[in-house]
C-alpha cells in the first residue's frame, strides 16, 4: 500500500507564526495527515523550524539574545502552540540539527562532483561601521521597482520583487542604521542551475497531476530562464561551508545560503525523528531503499513554490542519486487581514498563541480549513469568522449532537435503544450518506480543501434534517420503537461526524466520540450508509458534554476589533 510522505513549509524561527502562516501550510498538511492515518495508511507528517540566514540573527540581536538560545527558545515555543492546535508532526525539527548540517554539506560536495558549483567573485555591500558585509536583509534602502523606502536588500515588501542588495536606491546598515556602505567583491559558490534547466523542465512535464498554481510558477520561471544562484553567504550562523569535510579555503567566514539548507531540512528532519525512534528515513526518502511506494506531498505558500518547484528540485536532480522528489505539490494563497497583509514584521493581524488565548483550537481550524486561501487570496474578518464558527458548528454540528444526546439521556435512560426496524427515512439517509461520505472522501483524496469542508458540513446537515423530519419527540408519545429507531440512528450519526470531522477538528470529535464510547484515534469509514448508521449496539451508554461550541456575540467582536485591530490597522494596502 501507498505510504505517505507530508512536510509543510518550515516557518522561519523569527516569532511565532500568524494565521494565515497556519492556514497555508501547516493546518491543511495535518488535516491531510490525520485523513490519510485513519484511512490506515503509513503516514509521516515532518515539519522543523527553519532557522539560519539573516531573519534569525535580526530577530536574535533584536531580542538581545544569542543566536543560538533565541533559536533554541523559539523552537520550543512553536512547537508547543503548533501541538496546542493540534498539528499531530511525528517529527517538529530544527533546520540548525547536526542531521541538516551534514546533509547540507553533502549535497553541496557532491553537486561539485558533478560539475554544477564553481566559485565565483561577487559584489556586496560592505558597512564600514559596521565592519562586515550586509546580506539580504541586513540591509535596507528605498525600492528600485516601486520607491518603497522600507525595502529590505533581499525583496520588497511593498510591491514583492525579488531584489538584489546592491540595486536598492539610499541603503542603509539595519544593525548600525550607518549609510557609509560600500561594494565589495567576495567569493561565492553558484549552483549552475542554467546547467539543470532541461532535466528540471522535463521533471515539472512529467507532474501533469500537479495543481495549475505549482505549475504555473514552475513554468513561468522554466520560461523566464533559469539562472545561477549563489549558495554562500557571508554570515557566521548557517551551515559552515565544507569541502573534502573540512572547512573550505577561502568561505571560513561564510555558510550556506538558508534556502538552500532549508529544504534539506525536510530530509535532515526525518532523520532526527529516525534518530530518536529508531526508524528508517531512508525508506521515506531514498528509492534505493524502499521508497517507491511512497507518495510524497508538499505544503506551502505560494511565495515558495519557486524554491520547491526549481531550486530544491535542482539540488536533488544534480545530486544524480535516488532521492525521492515531491509528487503532488499543494501550494496556497494568501490569508489577508481585512484586505491588507498580515505581518509578522510589524505584528499585525492574529498570532498562534494570541488565538488560542481567545478560542479553542477547533474553531481556528474549522475556519481556516473551511476558508482555506486555496484559490485565490481571501480576507479574514472578525464578521465572517464568528458567523462560521455560530453558523456551522454551533447550529449545524454542536446542536445536533446536542439535542439527540440529551433526549437520548431523559428519554431513553443514557443507553443506545434496542428495537424497532428502519423505514423508508432511514433507508433516504443511508443513502444521502453513503452519497456524501463518497464525496467527503474524494475531496480529501483529492486535497481539495474547501471543498472537503464543505462536504462535512453537508454531512452535518443531514444530521439536522433527519432529526427535523424522523421528530422522535413526536414518536415517543405513541411508538416507543420508531423513537428508539430515530434515535440509535442519530446516535450512529454522532459517532460517524467524530469520525469523519476528527481530520479538521481534532479536539471537539474525540469529546463527541466519547460521548457514544467510539474508540481513538478513529478509522475512517466506507462510503456506506447503512453500514455506518448501524455500528453502535443497543445497550451502550452514552454519555452528554458540555456545550461544544460557544458561540461568538457581538460584544466578543467589538472586543477582539479593539484588541488586534481590524480594517484600519490593514491601512490602505
Ligand atoms: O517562507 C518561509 O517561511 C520559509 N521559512 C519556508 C521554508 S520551506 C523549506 F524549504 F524549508
Ligand atoms: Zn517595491
Amino acid at each position: 500500500m501507498t505510504r505517505i510522505l507530508i512536510t509543510s513549509a518550515l516557518p522561519y524561527i523569527n516569532g511565532i507564526k500568524h494565521l494565515g502562516n497556519l492556514a497555508g501550510s501547516m493546518l491543511p498538511a495535518d488535516v491531510y495527515a490525520r485523513f490519510q492515518r485513519a484511512r490506515g495508511r503509513e503516514t509521516l507528517y515532518i515539519c522543523a523550524t527553519d532557522e539560519h540566514g539573516t531573519p534569525a540573527e535580526l530577530a536574535a540581536a533584536e531580542a538581545g539574545q544569542d543566536v543560538f538560545t533565541y533559536c533554541e527558545e523559539q523552537h520550543r515555543l512553536q512547537h508547543d502552540v503548533g501541538r496546542a492546535f493540534g498539528l499531530s508532526w511525528d517529527w517538529f525539527g530544527r533546520s540548525s540539527s547536526p542531521q541538516n548540517r551534514v546533509l547540507t554539506q553533502h549535497f553541496a560536495e557532491v553537486l561539485e562532483d558533478n560539475g554544477l558549483i564553481e566559485e565565483r567573485t561577487d559584489r556586496m555591500i560592505y558597512s564600514n561601521a559596521d565592519r562586515r558585509f550586509l546580506p539580504d536583509r541586513y540591509v535596507e534602502g528605498t525600492c528600485p521597482i516601486c520607491g518603497y523606502e522600507k525595502a529590505r536588500g533581499d525583496q520588497c515588501d511593498n510591491c514583492g520583487s525579488l531584489l538584489d542588495p546592491v540595486d536598492l536606491k539610499n541603503p542603509y546598515s539595519v544593525i548600525s542604521g550607518s549609510r557609509d556602505l560600500e561594494i565589495r567583491e567576495t567569493r561565492h559558490l553558484y549552483l549552475l542551475q542554467t546547467r539543470l534547466a532541461d532535466r528540471i523542465r522535463a521533471w515539472v512535464d512529467s507532474k501533469a497531476d500537479w495543481p495549475l498554481l505549482p505549475r504555473s510558477i514552475a513554468y513561468k520561471h522554466l520560461d523566464e530562464g533559469l539562472i545561477d544562484r549563489g549558495i554562500t553567504r557571508d554570515l557566521a550562523w548557517g551551515v559552515p561551508v565544507t569541502r573534502g569535510g573540512a572547512p573550505r579555503p577561502g568561505f571560513e567566514d561564510k555558510v550556506f545560503y538558508v534556502w538552500f539548507d532549508a529544504p534539506i531540512e525536510y530530509i535532515g528532519a526525518t532523520e532526527e525523528w529516525s534518530d530518536a525512534t529508531g526508524a528508517d528515513w531512508r525508506r521515506w526518502w531514498r528509492t534505493d531503499a524502499g521508497a517507491d511506494d511512497v507518495r510524497y506531498v508538499e505544503f506551502m505558500g505560494k511565495d515558495n513554490v519557486a524554491f520547491h518547484t526549481v531550486s530544491f528540485p535542482a539540488t536533488i536532480l544534480g545530486s544524480g542519486e535516488p532521492w525521492k522528489t515531491v509528487d503532488t505539490l499543494k501550494a496556497f494563497n494568501w490569508l489577508n487581514w481585512y484586505g491588507g497583509k498580515f505581518s509578522t514584521s510589524q505584528k499585525r493581524g492574529v498570532f498562534m498563541d494570541k488565538a488560542l488565548e481567545i478560542l479553542p483550537a477547533d474553531v481556528w481550524r474549522w475556519y481556516l480549513t473551511a476558508n482555506a486561501p486555496e484559490n485565490s487570496d481571501t480576507a479574514f474578518t472578525w464578521e465572517q469568522f464568528a458567523s462560521a464558527t455560530n453558523r456551522d458548528l454551533a447550529d449545524v454540528l454542536g446542536n445536533f449532537v446536542n439535542r439527540i444526546l440529551k433526549f437520548c439521556e431523559t428519554r431513553f435512560e443514557g443507553v443506545i435503544p434496542a428495537g424497532g426496524e428502519p423505514g423508508p427515512l432511514e433507508e433516504k439517509l443511508f443513502a444521502d450518506v453513503s452519497a456524501r461520505l463518497a464525496d467527503l472522501t474524494e475531496q480529501f483524496e483529492a486535497i481539495e480543501v474547501r471543498k472537503a469542508a464543505q462536504a462535512l458540513r453537508a454531512l452535518w446537515v443531514l444530521g439536522n434534517e433527519y432529526l427535523t423530519e424522523a421528530a422522535p419527540w413526536t414518536a415517543i408519545k405513541t411508538d416507543r420503537d420508531r423513537a428508539a429507531v430515530v434515535v440509535r440512528t442519530a446516535l450512529n450519526l454522532v459517532s460517524l461526524f467524530a469520525r469523519v470531522s476528527a481530520p479538521v477538528i481534532p479536539f471537539a470529535a474525540e469529546v463527541i466520540g466519547a460521548a457514544v464510547g467510539e474508540a481513538w484515534p478513529p478509522s475512517w469509514p466506507a462510503a456506506d450508509g447503512a453500514a455506518a448508521l448501524s455500528r453502535l449496539e443497543p445497550g451502550r451508554p452514552i454519555r452528554v458534554p458540555e456545550v461544544l461550541f460557544r458561540k461568538i456575540d457581538d460584544a466578543q467582536i467589538a472586543e477582539w476589533t479593539l484588541q488586534f485591530g481590524g480594517a484600519e490597522q490593514a491601512g490602505a494596502e
